[in-house]
């Protein structure tokens, strides 16, 4: 039986229908409001507005819970492979025995990049941000596979051409950036131990897999595979529902991860927590992120979803310690990490604020121990992103209320007024 929520406006009463979700959550479905009611709603940043029904992930902010497809995301880190993670996120349920294989088979298959791309990354200046490099490249694959996407068999292997290049793209930046030979994917090894061979084998020193490396990576791909209607999700949603090609619209969402308040987070806590190296000002740190009028942000801490300590924070902090240990490295910037979160978490304006280490505050510090550049940080938060913004896209697609995407606004301009001729200004 469908409750309502009652508005009064003027002398009228109008009934809301209110959506109650699988867990519980409720909503004001307000797509007839302005129709009925001549109203419409504001909501900066849609703090308070949902822009879909979705059956992929499941976030509760209060609680800190996080779930893909109902299994929470502490399970998958433990036990899954991103594979099989991405499968779940894409498909609704994890693969059997023969369709992972079907899909290790695909993926493989589709893991070479046409040649004419190296001439593109050959032409983008030196110092090019690799976010930038990855969007305009995920951008272009439409212009080197331009099958259409209409049928679920032509949108499959689009997904599966996808998730298996985004890697070969990013190794091909990487080495192409540092003026060195191109590394091939081998078929012989799986998708993250392919990725860190093509990003880091070389003819003079043949690169050595490190399960506790490719465990890290693993667990800190499975940790972004997705998370609900985040910004960059939200951009591939909004860009797709114009019914352009999956790679435009995963080309929007690199280009909206790339952000500092974002995706390019984890770059920005690594910059911040060198500085405090550099100056041993911690406390310094904290007073300016309370400083209402200083800009800075204490970056990697809070987050408009989770009021508490972010899961996929506390995994990641453990995988710190793990492969610094594994690898018997001391990193610095783990131990400044700590401090801060320890005085932070101490202080009267970040308790009152809700606000605690998000996915980013160590995820640098791990993908540091594992030998990935700061500027590709972001890069890896995207490849780790791509099955959740494809599962999210492709439910998009699929949902019969799907429609365009076209806010409307609430106008703070002039009145009508006439043309002056440019002499009578
Ligand atoms: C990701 O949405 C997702 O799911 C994103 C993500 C994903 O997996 O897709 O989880 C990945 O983007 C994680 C977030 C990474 N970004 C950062 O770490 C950048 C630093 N954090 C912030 O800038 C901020 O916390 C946001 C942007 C993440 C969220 O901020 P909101 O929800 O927009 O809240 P707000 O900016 O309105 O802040 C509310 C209050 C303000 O104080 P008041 O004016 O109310 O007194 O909290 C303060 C803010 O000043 N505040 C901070 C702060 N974050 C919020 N103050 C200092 N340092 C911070 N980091």
């Amino acid at each position: 039986m469908t409750e309502y929520v009652k508005l009064i406006f003027g002398d009228r009463e109008y009934e809301l229908p209110l959506l109650e979700g699988t867990e519980g959550e409720k909503a004001i479905d307000i797509s007839r409001l302005r129709q009925d009611t001549g109203l419409i709603t504001l909501d900066y940043g849609f703090a308070s507005t949902g822009s879909c029904a979705s059956a992929i992930t499941f976030m509760d902010g209060e609680k800190g819970i996080l779930r893909y497809r109902g299994i929470p995301v502490e399970q998958l880190a433990e036990h899954a492979t991103f594979k099989e993670v991405a499968y779940l996120l894409i498909n609704g349920d994890l693969p059997t025995r023969e369709q992972l294989t079907r899909f290790s088979v695909l993926l493989n298959d589709h893991s070479l990049v046409h040649e004419d791309m190296r001439h593109f990354f050959e032409n983008f200046p030196r110092a090019s941000h690799p976010m930038g490099i990855l969007s305009s490249m995920v951008n272009a694959l439409k212009s080197f596979y331009p099958a259409l996407q209409s049928t679920e068999e032509e949108i499959n292997i689009t997904v599966t051409r996808l998730l298996s290049k985004v890697r070969t793209l990013a190794a091909m930046s990487y080495k192409i950036s540092r003026g060195h030979k191109v590394v091939y994917p081998r078929p012989d090894l799986a998708y993250c131990a392919n990725f860190l061979n093509m990003m880091f084998d070389s003819p003079v020193k043949p690169y050595a897999i490190d399960e506790d490396v490719v465990k890290a990576l693993r667990v800190f791909w499975i940790l972004h595979a997705d998370h609900e209607q985040n910004c960059s999700t939200s951009a591939v949603r909004i860009v797709g529902s114009g019914r352009v090609n999956l790679y435009a619209a995963i080309s929007a969402g690199i280009a909206a991860l790339w952000g500092p308040l974002h995706g390019g987070a984890n770059q920005a806590v690594i910059e911040m927590l060198t500085d405090i190296a550099e100056h041993d000002n911690i406390s310094q740190v904290i007073e300016r992120a309370k400083d209402k009028n200083d800009p800075f942000r204490l970056m990697g801490f809070g987050h408009r979803v989770y009021k508490t300590y972010d899961p996929r924070a506390k995994i990641m902090k453990r995988m710190a310690h793990r492969i610094l240990e594994k690898l018997r490295i001391s990193d610095p910037l783990l131990d400044i990490a700590k401090e801060l979160e320890e005085v932070a978490l101490k202080d009267d304006y970040f308790i009152a604020h809700n606000l605690y280490p998000n996915v980013d505050f160590y995820s640098g510090i791990v993908l540091r121990a594992i030998g990935i550049p700061t500027n590709m940080f972001t890069v890896m938060f995207a490849i780790g992103r791509l099955p959740g913004w494809v599962a999210q896209w492709k439910e998009s697609i699929d949902d019969p209320r799907w429609k365009l995407s076209r806010p409307r606004q609430i106008y703070t301009g002039p009145l009508e007024r006439k043309y002056v001729p440019v002499d009578e200004r």
